[in-house]
C-alpha cells in the first residue's frame, strides 16, 4: 500500500543521521520537461536525437568552434529542449526535497538534471552530476562561469587560463567533472539513507552511486563479487516504474507513483510526526 510505504519512508528519514537524495528527469516531468526513457521520453520518441546526442562531445573535441556556433544558433532539438528548461518552474516534488533539507533531514541532493530546478526550489546543497544549463565550464581548470560572464563575440570562448570553455552540460562519453564526482561518491559512501527519485537508473557512472551505498564498495571494485557484503543503508526509490535497482534488490523498497505527489506527502508525514513526537 502506497500509504504505508509513505509512513515507512517518513519514519526511516526521521531516524536517519545522514540522508541524501538522488534525482533524475522523472522529478521534472511535472514541470513540463520531458524525461528521456519514459513513455513520452525524448529518446523514446526521437531515436535520431539520441544518436546525435552521442556525437556532441566528439564535435566539441574535434571542432569547438562549430560546436559553439551550433549552441549560439540554438538550432534543432538542442535549442528547443534548452528553451523549455529555462522557462520551467519547480514542482511540489522539488519543494518537498528542499523542505526536507530545511528540516535538517536531507544533507544534499545529487541530481542528473541540468535544469537547475532544485536550486530554484530552494535546495542549498545540490550536486549537479551532469552539469547545468545555467553555467559554462573550463575543460582544463574546471572553473565555472554564469553565461553573462562569458563573451561570445569570438568562438570558441576561452577561460582566463587560456583553455576552451564548454557549456557545463555533460554529454554522453564526456567525463563527469572530477569535483562533482568525488563529492557525490563521498556522499554515497557516507549516507545511511538514500532517497532515489524519478530516475530509470540505467546511466553510468551515476547508477553506480546506489550500488556504492549498498555495498560500500568504491567504483573500482563494483562489478567484482561484492554480493553478500550488503550494508544496512536504507535505499528508497520513488518512481513511476520499477528500475534495475528494484529488480536487483539494491533498493529496500519502491514507492510507485509520481514524485510530485509522493514526496510532499512524505514531507508532510515527517512534519506531522515531529509535531506529534511520535517517532
Ligand atoms: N514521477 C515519478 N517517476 C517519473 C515521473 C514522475 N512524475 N515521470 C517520469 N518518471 C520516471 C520514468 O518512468 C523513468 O523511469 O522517471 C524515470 C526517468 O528516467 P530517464 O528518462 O531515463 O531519466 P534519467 O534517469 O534522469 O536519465 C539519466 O540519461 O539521457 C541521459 O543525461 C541524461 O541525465 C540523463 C540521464
Ligand atoms: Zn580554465
Amino acid at each position: 500500500m502506497v500509504e504505508d510505504l509513505i509512513k515507512r519512508a517518513a519514519r526511516d528519514l526521521t531516524e536517519s543521521k545522514h540522508a541524501i537524495a538522488l534525482t533524475g528527469a522523472g522529478i521534472s516531468t511535472e514541470s513540463n520537461i520531458p524525461d528521456f526513457r519514459g513513455p513520452k521520453g525524448i529518446w523514446t520518441l526521437n531515436k535520431e536525437a539520441e544518436a546525435k546526442a552521442y556525437e556532441r562531445y566528439e564535435l566539441f573535441l574535434n571542432d569547438p568552434r562549430a560546436y559553439w556556433e551550433e549552441i549560439v544558433g540554438l538550432r534543432g532539438t538542442y535549442g528547443k529542449f534548452h528553451g523549455q528548461i529555462r522557462e520551467a518552474q519547480p514542482n511540489p516534488g522539488h519543494y518537498a526535497l528542499a523542505e526536507l533539507e530545511a528540516l535538517g533531514i536531507l544533507k544534499c541532493v545529487i541530481t542528473q538534471n541540468i535544469d537547475g530546478l532544485h536550486k530554484k526550489a530552494g535546495s542549498k546543497r545540490v550536486l549537479e552530476y551532469h552539469g547545468s544549463v545555467n553555467a559554462v565550464r573550463c575543460v582544463s581548470c574546471g572553473s565555472r562561469f554564469a553565461w553573462e560572464e562569458v563573451s561570445l563575440d569570438e568562438l570558441p570562448p576561452r577561460c582566463k587560463c587560456g583553455a576552451v570553455l564548454k557549456d557545463d552540460v555533460v554529454h554522453f562519453k564526456e567525463p563527469i567533472p572530477s569535483d562533482v564526482m568525488e563529492e557525490s561518491e563521498k556522499e554515497a559512501l557516507r549516507c545511511d539513507l538514500m532517497l532515489i527519485c524519478g530516475t530509470s537508473a540505467v546511466v553510468y557512472p551515476f547508477a553506480n552511486l546506489p550500488r556504492m551505498a549498498r555495498y560500500h564498495a568504491s567504483r573500482l571494485v563494483l562489478g567484482l563479487d561484492v554480493i553478500g557484503r550488503k550494508t544496512n543503508v536504507k535505499i528508497i526509490e520513488v518512481n513511476a516504474d520499477p528500475t534495475p535497482l528494484t529488480d536487483e534488490g539494491v533498493s529496500d523498497y519502491l514507492i510507485q507513483g509520481k514524485t510530485g505527489e509522493v514526496l510532499p506527502r512524505i514531507a508532510e508525514e515527517v512534519k506531522t510526526a515531529r509535531l506529534r513526537r511520535e517517532y
